[in-house]
């Protein structure tokens, strides 16, 4: 046998049929476009028409070609309108199967998709926590965004987490937001609003529209910036100040029931709502996210109990620095307020670890887009009834060793320590803590204030717990302040009693 012939001959065969198919193949795709509906491939059509249909081969070759060329076909009428109606079921049912495997496609990649976080305000008191058990949560969570405008490296080591990644931005630009937030729009799936801007004195004008500014560039950024916005929740963290006003300082005095979720906004002499920028900061998402089906929340601490050296109104670190003080010059460890403060139960006081996980658990919870999605608010507090009376021999004893300085209404915390911003810079060198200015540490006002407080600020907190929420962190007021001042000696932000 000629070997070489026959290899040849193969090869030509080959060829020559490769070719053919080519042809055919060619002939099919042109007369794909031909089709009356395009969404479904035309060769998968002709074959399904084909097989149901049951034709020869020849006859499909005509079906073909009646595709390309109807000129030339050579089928009756009758047939033509019957293969014109298949293709048309056969598109309908192809569309709907891809919108129907589309619509199965879409519910599972939410269901099994991490959400991505972007906590606004991540170096504050909530914000701080919110982001540590966010990162704890790898299964649910895939990438949490921090931003805020300084980067604080000192305190915050579980931020090394390659899951999370800090963007500096200031949202009182509105430009520098949109440049900042913008290429992240597509993947934010929850943002957490636990920052404020703190500049204008409270219940002002001014103070309502900054506090509306900085929302709105975010929203902006995060929902115009793009036609593939992932949002779904936003959670706004306000305060239980929702329900008083100092514009009407005698509002809740005589009251002693306590304020839930739906007691109504304060309403001030001339009849109009006060000028409260938590209402400012409600109004808006109300405005930008009902119609777009986006969820939100709105959550109301007490006095926050937590560290950070970015926050305004720091409970914790003032009354931590006014301790150490007076532990280093050997003052007494008093209590300056008014006499009702001291006696009686007046304010609630929430754990930022409890204000973090409600945050959370109801951002998890809920279905976006659904009617009980849109603004439920909850209280997010301690919830022990507790007097400084009761509390402060413990405090004495942590920072003073002993040394209780009791109860005066003689002076207030700005004339005691307002000028000892030295002193603490001392302290910090000569304990080797991490570099503060009292500044950033303690702000005398909140003191003077929370301890003068002339309303009862007192709130419920059972919706969310009947409504499942669990946590509940130290609902002993001083077990919970003891907590802070550990970690603010562990962050190495005060020192240790010597
Ligand atoms: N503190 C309390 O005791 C308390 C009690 C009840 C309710 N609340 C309410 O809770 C909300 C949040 O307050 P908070 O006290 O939890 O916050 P906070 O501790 O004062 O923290 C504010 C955070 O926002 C950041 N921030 C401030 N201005 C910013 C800006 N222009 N752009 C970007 N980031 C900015 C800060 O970092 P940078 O400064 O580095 O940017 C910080 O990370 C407010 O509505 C407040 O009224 C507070």
């Amino acid at each position: 046998m000629d070997y070489e012939a026959v290899k040849k001959y193969k090869e030509e065969m080959n060829k020559y049929q490769r070719k053919q198919e080519k042809k055919r193949r060619s002939r099919l795709m042109l007369g794909g476009g031909n089709c009356l509906n395009e969404s479904v491939p035309e060769t998968t059509r002709h074959l399904a028409v084909d097989t149901i249909l049951g034709r020869s081969s020849s006859e499909k070759h005509v079906t073909r070609q009646y595709g390309r060329c109807k000129t030339r076909t050579k089928i009756s009428r009758r047939r033509k309108m019957r293969i014109v109606a298949w293709r048309k079921h056969l598109s309908a049912v192809a569309v709907s199967g891809a919108g129907l495997f589309m619509l199965v496609h879409n519910h599972l990649s939410m269901a099994t998709k991490k959400r991505v976080a972007l906590v606004a305000g991540v170096t504050g008191l909530v914000g701080r926590e919110l982001a540590k058990s966010l990162l704890s949560l790898k299964s649910q969570w895939g990438i949490i965004y921090g931003a805020a405008r300084q980067w604080k490296t000192e305190t915050l080591d579980h931020f090394s987490d390659p899951a999370y990644y800090f963007v500096d931005c200031d949202f009182l630009d509105e430009e520098y937001t949109l440049r900042k937030l913008s290429p992240l729009a597509d993947q934010i799936t929850h943002l957490f609003w636990v920052t404020w801007a703190s500049q204008c004195t409270l219940e002002t004008v001014d103070c309502c529209n900054l506090n509306r500014s900085m929302l709105s560039n975010v929203l902006d950024a995060l929902l115009l910036s793009t036609n593939n916005s992932s949002l779904s929740h936003v959670s706004l963290q306000t305060g239980t100040a929702h329900y008083v006003s100092l514009q009407v300082p005698k509002f809740g005095s005589e009251r002693d029931q306590y304020y839930d979720e739906n007691s109504p906004r304060v309403v001030v002499d001339g009849g109009g709502e006060a000028l409260n920028f938590y209402y400012t900061l409600e109004d808006l998402l109300r405005e930008r996210l009902a119609r777009r089906r986006i969820g939100w929340s709105v959550h109301r601490p007490g006095l926050l109990l937590g560290v950070s050296t970015r926050s305004h109104f720091n409970f914790i670190g003032t009354l931590c620095v006014y301790g150490s003080i007076c532990r280093h010059l050997g003052l007494p460890f008093t209590f300056y307020g008014d006499r009702k403060c001291w006696e009686q139960p007046f304010m609630d006081v929430s754990d930022s670890r409890l204000v973090a996980d409600q945050l959370i658990w109801w951002a998890c919870l809920t279905h976006c887009g659904h009617s009980d999605n849109q603004g439920q608010a909850f209280n997010a507090v301690n919830g022990a009834t507790y007097t400084w009376s009761q509390i402060w021999p413990a405090l004495s004893y942590t920072f003073c060793g002993g040394d209780d300085g009791g109860f005066s209404e003689e002076k207030t915390y700005m004339e005691l320590m307002g000028d000892k911003g030295d002193v603490w810079g001392e302290m910090v060198h000569k304990y080797q803590l991490c570099p503060t200015s009292m500044e950033e540490m303690a702000n005398w006002m909140l003191l003077d204030s929370a301890f003068r407080f002339p309303v009862n600020l007192l709130v419920t907190r059972e919706k969310a717990y009947s409504l499942g929420f669990t946590t509940v962190h130290d609902v002993d007021t001083a077990a919970s302040i003891l907590y802070w001042v550990d970690r603010m000696r562990e962050e190495r932000l005060i020192p240790y009693l010597d």
